[in-house]
């Protein structure tokens, strides 16, 4: 699988080994339904890689396994490895792995909803490798999103959905990651939220070099700011590519970015399509 890295494509960078290293995951919940069945991916520092698929693929099991956030909801790894930064992360626990520099931000945003904004915010303290200034970043993070100093005092339940995005991201940067991993970040969003939120995830990456594994359904907006993209389906991988490979993909462009024959699809019909087992071939 040919990975291409972004802005830091120079020689040192390509002889390092990829930040994020999945190799052969196979995700099982209960003992019986076999989610994910042999997935292998990477991500390179700095770089941006979208994974989409339609419903049931086994996206979010994937990005659990990643963060280790498959015991809750009775999963659990049958096989494969990840590696970040080259190194195992078998043994360690979620916070650990935030700590490390991986953080994800999961469907529907990490935003608990009785705790205030700032204290949303100060939560990300314990995401953080100890190096830095919290009070800092604190007021470089709310300079980035100055609604979000104007609501410090509100619950964050309170906020809209789009704000919701808003302080997820916000809590995500203060903790420093080096990779964010994003289950769905546009999910019930209207156009022109969806894309602010994009925008902010393109700032994300080109200020502060943070790497970003982004699964979304809005293949179109995914693909524009990914260099690298995966298509999952059944919970394998059936495609992967650059992201204009995928863009000029006759396939991709009919079931996730909504042209057949010049004719547009809805995304309703993009999410439901039949699965297509040329794809396997
Ligand atoms: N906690 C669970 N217990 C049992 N089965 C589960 C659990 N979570 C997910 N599954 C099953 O695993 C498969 C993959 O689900 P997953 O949520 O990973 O898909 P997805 O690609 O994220 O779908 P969507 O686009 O709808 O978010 C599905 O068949 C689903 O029913
Ligand atoms: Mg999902």
């Amino acid at each position: 699988m040919a990975i291409s890295l972004v802005k830091t494509s120079t020689a040192a960078a390509e002889s390092k080994p990829p930040l994020l290293e999945v190799r052969n995951i196979e995700v099982v919940y209960h003992d019986v339904v076999f989610a994910v069945k042999g997935v292998s991916l990477t991500v390179a520092a700095g770089q941006v890689v979208t994974l989409f698929g339609p419903n049931g693929a086994g996206k979010t099991s994937l990005v659990r396994a990643i963060s280790r956030l498959l015991q809750s909801v009775e999963g659990e790894i049958r096989s494969g490895s990840v590696r970040f930064d080259g190194n195992a992360l078998d043994a360690l626990a979620p916070h650990q792995i935030a700590r490390r520099g991986l953080y994800q931000i999961p469907e529907g945003g990490n935003v608990i909803k009785e705790l205030t904004v700032r204290e949303n915010l100060l939560l990300s303290q314990f995401c953080r490798d100890g190096s830095g200034s919290l009070n800092d970043d604190y007021a470089r993070v709310v300079d980035r999103f100055p609604l979000l100093k104007t609501r410090e005092a509100q619950l964050g339940g309170y906020l809209s959905g789009g704000e919701q995005q808003m302080l997820s991201m916000a809590k995500a940067l203060l903790a420093n990651p080096r990779l964010l991993v994003l289950d769905e970040p546009s999910l019930g969003l209207s156009p022109m939220l969806m894309q602010e939120n994009f925008d902010a995830l393109r700032e994300l990456n080109r200020d502060f070099g943070i790497a970003i594994l982004a699964i979304e359904q809005n293949a179109r907006v995914a693909l524009d700011i990914a260099s690298y993209g995966y298509v999952m389906e059944s919970g394998r991988v059936v495609y992967d590519g650059p992201a204009e490979q995928l863009r000029e993909n006759r396939e991709i462009q009919e079931f996730y970015l909504g042209l057949e024959g010049g004719l547009k699809k809805s995304f309703r019909d993009v999410k439901h399509y039949k699965r297509r087992k040329r794809w396997l071939s």
